[in-house]
């Protein structure tokens, strides 16, 4: 595995894999990788040629107050799992690249953005598309893949791609879990140990909720008692929402559904999501 941090190089080591002909997969992250991110490897070996992997927490979608500062940096680990996994080019931008003096440019995707996550993190997604649409520029990837665990971030990055003519396929992954259910997240390494056993409270409340709704139950109710139920295992619920899976606005009937939900317990903030067949 190759590893780059300079614009020059990066360009140089993707120029060769076009001038051989080969189909080239981008998977984007902050790094502190885990199986989640090593899932979104595996997807890209199996679609594509070459495997592009890109490291940058990325200022500009952290609030103030958010983990900006703290948000875990494990390089040495996270190249040794790369290689491991099979990624080609390993791309680690310093941050003035990124955003040189001078930096102006901002990509908003409205509607999507603005619900759940975006309504509680504003910004966020305008930080989210900027830097993945950098990205895509810098690598020019046939395809890019993101998990369904940041269900929102994969339907704002769909919605951009396809608006501003990317010609970048946007492929999707399932959420890799632990044994016990919850979802594998960088941010997991926050938790104290209790909360950590309180944490699945959130997974079975969204299992629950979409058991009920599947079965024609009043949805709100099940909602209802999901929040309930997370409240009740120490959670400060942000939302726990039944959505359109594509536009993420109203569930419509005989359309995907998608249960989204965002909570903190202790100083984690923590998001799933499942899918919900309307019929
Ligand atoms: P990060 O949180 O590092 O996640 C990188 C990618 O891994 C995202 O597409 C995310 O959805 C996926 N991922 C994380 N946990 C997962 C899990 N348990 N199962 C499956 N996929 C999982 O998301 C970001 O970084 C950033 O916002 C980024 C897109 C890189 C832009 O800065």
């Amino acid at each position: 595995m190759q590893t780059v941090r300079q614009p020059e190089a990066l360009r140089e080591a993707i120029a060769a894999f076009r001038a051989a002909g080969e189909r080239v997969a981008l998977v984007p992250t902050m790094g502190a990788l885990h199986a989640g991110h090593m899932a979104l490897v595996e997807a890209a070996r199996r679609q594509a040629d070459r495997v592009v992997v890109s490291i940058f927490v990325n200022p500009k979608q952290f609030g103030p107050n958010e983990d900006f500062d703290r948000y875990p940096r494990k390089e040495t680990t996270d190249s040794a799992m790369l290689k491991q996994g099979g990624a080609d080019l390993l791309w680690l931008p310093p941050v003035e690249a990124m955003y040189p003096q001078g930096f102006a440019t901002s990509i908003s995707v409205s509607g999507v953005s603005e619900l759940l996550d975006g309504a509680a993190r504003p910004g966020h997604f305008d930080g989210v598309a900027t830097v993945v649409a950098k990205l895509f520029n810098q690598v020019r990837p046939d395809i890019a893949l993101f998990g369904e665990k940041d269900f929102q971030q994969l339907a704002v990055v769909r919605r951009m791609a396809q608006d501003l003519d990317m010609g970048v396929e946007v492929i999707g992954v399932v959420t890799q879990r632990d044994d016990d259910g919850l979802a594998l997240s960088s941010r997991n390494a926050y938790l104290m140990p209790e909360d950590r056993a309180k944490a699945i409270a959130l997974p079975r409340a969204l299992g629950a909720a979409a058991r009920s709704i599947e079965e024609g139950g009043d949805a709100a109710a099940a909602l209802g008692q999901a929040r309930d139920t997370m409240a009740a295992a120490g959670f400060d619920v942000d939302y726990v929402e039944l959505v359109d899976a594509e536009t993420l606005g109203e569930p419509q009937r005989d359309r995907p559904g998608r249960l989204l939900a965002a909570a903190r317990i202790g100083t984690t903030r923590l998001i799933d999501n499942i899918p919900v067949s309307l019929n």
